[in-house]
């Protein structure tokens, strides 16, 4: 199988390193890549945002399938040209990836689907805005309806700061907030069965203990030893499949990586948000632990032939990455730093390139997440520590609570 993955972050790293390993795959290439995945994929140069040139890109490789990794391509349609070239392509069109691309499209789709989620309003004007958040009361939580890169929410007790981010927002999502410990669920879909992968958890803020402004995310762990069994199969049940079969209904059918963010809240499981791709940082350990090959998994969903796929296998033991940030992330990044340790057994690459000289570079917030595998959430955790301060990234911050409180079992959800 020849497959071409688009995109240039950690989740791209991810997925080559999984695709690499999968005896199925016979050619990989990753555009426009970073320099983590120039080690195990061949690099194209490609405007991944541009549907003709990704299209063309995946005609003239002869490529058996598509991946799409990151969200502005989807958003941009770059799935549907790829498709209308007659190749098989993960990842959902345009208008299925308004998923994740209009967060009022998807409390609409929710609300027609009966998925459980927090009650919202779309808000237009400062007035509407006010009256939004002085219903709900804090803390408040407001979001730009468009994509934001995980940074276009704003959770805080202050309610100027809440009227201030309303009024930043051509339109502002606002909606009541959801107490509990958040969950993000990839489901794999070819646009009618959906499969699961383990739960993870994510690390939002930039600082320890949760504090902060939002990032794109800054570390994460699988799997969930505090999340009772069957809640995945509730999440299917209640969450993704209907939102599959609602899309289907409209005519426009999800293809590829549901991903669900999730809030386990007193009231029940309820929906944070919707994403069109694998999440970063979670993809690294997600697929740290996924025995099972993944090009074939990924094949499937593009051939509508997911049903038919076998049950997935996973390793045992838990896996934990620490993302390594630029000093000003998630602010003003400064970016152009000499990154030392990088080419490990285990860093994931996200904002990298290498020099002539053969240096890596950084080239984003996010720089490299430091990945580990262990027979326990423990082990798993001293070991991407240890391989985490194994980098020197000049003013590099990373957090040093990542899984901290799951390994010491401090996780508790209310009865
Ligand atoms: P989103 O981009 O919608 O995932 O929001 C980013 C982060 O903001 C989430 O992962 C949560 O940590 C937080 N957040 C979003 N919506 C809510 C909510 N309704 N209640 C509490 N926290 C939220
Ligand atoms: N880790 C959050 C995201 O990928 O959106």
């Amino acid at each position: 199988m020849r497959v071409l993955v688009i995109g240039s972050g950690a989740r791209e790293h991810a997925l080559c390193l999984a695709l690499a390993a999968d005896p199925a795959v016979t050619f990989l290439v990753c555009a426009p890549g970073n320099a983590g995945t120039a080690a195990v994929a061949e690099q194209r140069r490609v405007d991944a945002t541009d549907p003709a040139a990704v299209a063309e890109l995946a005609r003239e490789l002869a490529a058996d399938l598509a991946v799409i990794g990151p969200e502005a391509p989807l958003v941009a349609g770059v799935a549907d040209a790829v498709r209308a070239a007659g190749i098989a392509c993960f990842g959902p069109s345009a208008a299925a990836a308004r998923l994740e691309g209009s967060k009022a499209f998807a409390k609409d789709v929710m609300a027609a689907a009966g998925v459980p989620t927090a009650r919202a309003y779309l808000c237009t004007s400062a007035d509407e805005a006010t009256k939004a958040l002085d219903e709900f009361g804090p803390p408040y939580v407001v979001k730009d309806d468009g994509l934001a890169a995980g940074k276009g929410v704003v959770v805080t007790a202050d309610r100027d700061e809440a009227i201030a981010h309303a009024a930043a927002c051509e339109r502002a999502v606002i909606e009541e907030y959801l107490d509990g410990p958040e969950v993000s669920l990839f489901c794999v879909t070819d646009g009618t069965a959906v499969v699961p992968l383990l739960a993870a958890q994510d690390f939002k803020r930039i600082g320890g203990g949760d504090t902060g402004p939002n990032t794109g995310g800054m570390g994460a762990y699988a799997p969930l030893p505090w999340l009772p069994p069957g809640v995945s199969d509730e999440v299917v049940r209640t969450v993704a499949q209907p939102t599959v079969d609602e899309m289907a209904r409209r005519g426009t059918p999800f293809t590829g990586l549901l991903y669900v963010g999730l809030a386990i809240t007193r009231a029940g499981l309820r929906v944070v948000e919707f994403n069109a791709r694998f999440g970063d940082p979670e993809t690294q350990v997600v697929l740290a632990l996924l025995d099972t090959p993944l090009g074939g998994l990924l094949a499937a969903a593009a051939d509508g032939t997911l049903a038919g796929h076998p049950p997935l296998r996973w390793r045992p033991g838990a896996a934990v990455t620490v993302v390594l940030a630029a000093p000003g992330y998630p602010g003003s990044p400064r970016t152009g730093d000499v990154l030392t340790g990088a080419d490990q057994p285990g860093i994931v690459h996200a904002g990298t390139h290498r020099r002539d000289d053969g240096a890596v570079v950084s080239a984003g917030g996010r720089v490299v997440s430091a990945t580990a595998v262990g027979d326990s959430l423990r082990d798993a955790r001293s070991r991407a520590y240890a391989l985490v301060a194994t980098l020197h990234l000049p003013d590099g911050q990373y957090r040093t609570d990542i899984a901290l409180r799951a390994a010491n079992d401090e996780i508790r959800l209310d009865p």
